[in-house]
């Protein structure tokens, strides 16, 4: 380009100090726009010799040029010049470099400011699909542990205590409920994303006749931003993206915590696959659950990427500040985090081996169908508060004595309750306690089944072969 080298042109004399420059140039992190910026600038270039406001041969000329420079970029032949700031003046200094004038036509009507949040909307929207297709991958990798752990029984937890038994499938797709909002929290920001800011120039848009639908269309948008200063100014769709990761980053965090606790000596209700485990450089038998702890830690990561977002755009002033440029890095690194922690958790779900033993052993003590006792009495008429106090008082003579609930007579329930008959002992078995909690959200197996299918069917999953 004639003058200095970057967007300064000629009302600068010298060049910027070099740490400043450092600091001032995003090249470093922005060069995955390279697509999107070129997209962009293709849809913009025709949209131009549409109007008029280039003739079809610069069109044209700066199509192929432009993808001749995504080419070479791409292939590493040209490098990125950190002098040239940033993706745009790179691709648009080459675009001149190769083609000359028609490449100077092509930043007619436009702004790096409405340049760059379009190709982070497009960024923003291309990460949310991927991420959607990775959740829906580690969905289908919970659906297939599901299904085949519908008769596994295991105990419920509250405050990390035994609680009352529930079926392994209903656990398992506890996280699926998790993810399936983390799937609509992505699909809601990519929703936001979806709109044009081309046209809005650096902040009160062009006098130019050039014509914002068509280029909106071009990409694929559903429609345009409405406010040119908003527009130039807004990143609350990376926010939105950011958070929703965030979120579902914390999700996977609480299945890292499970498996490590999971895995654990003290509980054996599980193995990772090899794939996913870690040895100990100094203790040879140790198979360590890594991959596990690094799902729980990861979300601090984007968490911590939403907080930087959020305290960057705070307090700025409408339209473009030089600020935004930071709110590029915490959502690449919140994207990458989401790709890479929900193909790891998929791989990780698909090679759990549970030993189906252990689990139904741990049913077996702790008083897990003591809420059973109180039930019975109440299809008997008894107030809740009075047969949870009975109940109560079972669990503590059966506690003194050392055994379960299922080992008291007759005549100690009777005692307890003159409305206990021998038919409570089938409430105490586990499995029917389970299936009595027959109910829309329950982990009744018919519920669980059911469940199963409409899960399989929104994510067009075959039923196994019978
Ligand atoms: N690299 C800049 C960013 O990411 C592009 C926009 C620069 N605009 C400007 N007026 N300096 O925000």
């Amino acid at each position: 380009m004639s003058g200095p080298k970057g967007a300064r042109g000629r009302r600068f004399e010298g060049a910027l100090d070099p740490i400043a420059a450092q600091m001032n140039a995003s090249i470093d992190f922005d060069q995955r726009l390279l697509p999107h910026d070129v997209a962009g600038s293709i849809a913009h270039a025709e949209m131009l010799a549409a109007r008029g406001l280039i003739t079809a041969a610069d069109a044209t000329a700066i199509v192929e040029g432009l993808r001749k420079v995504e080419a070479k970029l791409t292939a590493g032949e040209l490098p990125w010049d950190a002098a040239l700031e940033d993706v745009h003046m790179n691709v648009e200094a080459r675009l001149i470099d190769d083609i000359g004038d028609a490449g100077r036509r092509l930043h007619t009507g436009r702004s790096r400011n409405d340049q760059v949040a379009t190709d982070l909307r497009l960024y923003a929207r291309a990460a949310a699909h991927e991420i959607i297709e990775a959740i829906d991958d580690l969905r289908r990798a919970f659906l297939a542990q599901a299904r085949a752990h519908v008769e596994t029984l295991m105990p419920g937890y509250t405050h990390f205590q035994r609680a009352q038994p529930v079926r392994l499938a209903h656990h398992l797709l506890a996280y699926d409920a998790m993810l399936e909002r983390d799937r609509g929290r992505i699909t809601d920001a990519a929703k936001r994303a979806d709109l044009s800011p081309l046209g809005s120039g650096a902040l009160a848009g062009t006098t130019l006749p050039i014509d914002r639908e068509h280029v909106a269309n071009a990409l694929g948008f559903a429609g345009v931003t409405r406010n040119s200063l908003d527009a130039v100014g807004d990143r609350d769709f990376a926010i939105e993206l950011v958070g929703a990761c965030a979120m579902l980053q914390l999700h996977l965090s609480r299945l890292g915590e499970e498996l490590v606790l999971w895995t654990s000596q003290e509980l054996g209700f599980v193995r990772i696959g090899e794939a996913y485990c870690s040895g100990s450089s100094l203790m040879p038998q140790k198979m360590n659950p890594d991959l596990a702890e690094l799902l729980r830690a990861k979300a601090g990561r984007s968490v911590g990427a939403w907080v930087t977002l959020v305290t960057v755009v705070k307090g700025l002033p409408l339209a473009y500040n030089k600020d935004l440029q930071e709110t590029q890095e915490p959502l690449y690194d919140a994207v990458d985090t989401a790709l890479t922690t929900l193909a790891v958790a998929k791989g990780i779900v698909a090679s759990l081996v549970f030993d189906t033993g252990k689990l139904r052993t741990a049913i077996d003590t702790g008083y897990l169908v003591a809420t059973e006792l109180a039930d019975y009495l109440v299809t008997k008429g008894v107030p809740f508060r009075e047969a949870h106090d009975v109940a109560g008082h079972l669990v503590r003579i059966a506690s003194k004595g050392g055994i379960e609930l299922a080992a008291l007579t007759i005549e100690e329930l009777q005692a307890a309750h003159p409305l206990f008959e021998a038919d409570v002992a089938s409430w105490l078995d586990p499995a029917r306690a389970v299936d009595r909690r027959d109910l829309p959200g329950g982990p009744a197996r018919t519920r669980v089944l059911a469940e199963i299918d409409r899960i399989s069917t929104e994510l067009g999953v075959q039923p196994p072969a019978p």
